[in-house]
């Protein structure tokens, strides 16, 4: 049966911060007079494509609830997990009544506010038609190197190397089986990881620099920056 495509989003949002090391969870710090998570949510409903928008939010987080996003009718509000994959396999399970297999679904980071509805689209545009999809990723400027024990091994080709961001696209189906296939594997670090254990290989679709993820303290005020230059 030809059924039509569907979008959605899951959002995991379900940890603690501990590189911020602020006095609650970095998605609840102030960010351009609104919280990281509404100015994240936001840039997603604005792209105007998803069905509903799942958000993993830890079970014992007070700040959520008291948040009016959270009971915006496209949002739905998932139980996180112990790990970020697991975060992400509740939000999946959380719409497991109203996605179909074959439906895209772009999981984006809570802690990621300056996603631009232009890289949404270059993402879904790009890998509209591809069998396994793919992640928003940079590439590197810098000389890398391989170090162990602070010697530096080796200098590595930075044409091979790029940085993984998200959104990541995946089909609905695909992606689940492949999170609970890898449940508990540590090196499940992304959803496109979890899909290369499984043998896939997701494309990458090269996304803008200033879709950074807020990690330490530094990140904030250059966020801001970027919004301002948005
Ligand atoms: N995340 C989640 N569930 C977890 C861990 C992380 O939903 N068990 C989410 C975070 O809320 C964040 C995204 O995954 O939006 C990326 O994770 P990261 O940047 O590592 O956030 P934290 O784990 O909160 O930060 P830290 O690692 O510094 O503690
Ligand atoms: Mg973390």
């Amino acid at each position: 049966m030809n059924q039509t495509i569907k979008f959605w989003a899951v959002v995991p949002a379900a940890g603690v911060g501990k590189r911020m090391n602020a006095d609650r969870p970095k998605q609840y710090l102030e960010l351009a007079g609104f919280m990281v998570i509404e100015q994240t949510l936001g840039r997603l409903l604005q792209a105007d494509v998803f069905s509903k928008i799942a958000v993993a939010i830890s079970v014992e987080d007070p700040y959520w609830p008291e948040l009016g996003i959270a009971n915006h009718e496209l949002i739905i509000t998932a139980p996180g997990g112990k790990e970020r994959a697991d975060s992400v396999l509740s939000g999946l399970k959380s719409i497991r009544d109203q996605a179909n297999d074959d439906d895209w679904v772009l999981v984006h980071d809570a802690a990621r506010p300056c996603l631009t509805a232009s890289d949404i689209r270059l993402l879904i545009d790009t890998l509209i038609n591809d069998d396994v999809g793919g992640i928003l990723a940079l590439s590197s400027h810098d000389t890398l190197k391989s170090v162990q024990d602070g010697n530096i091994l080796d200098t590595l080709d930075r044409r091979t190397i790029w940085k993984a961001l998200t959104p990541q696209m995946f089909r609905y189906g695909m992606l689940k089986s492949a999170l609970e296939d890898t449940a508990g594997n540590l090196r499940v670090t992304d959803e496109a990881s979890a899909l290369e254990l499984m043998g896939f290989t997701p494309k990458i679709v090269e996304g803008r620099p200033d879709n950074i993820k807020i990690t330490r303290p530094e990140d904030l005020a250059l966020a801001q920056f970027y919004m301002e230059q948005q």
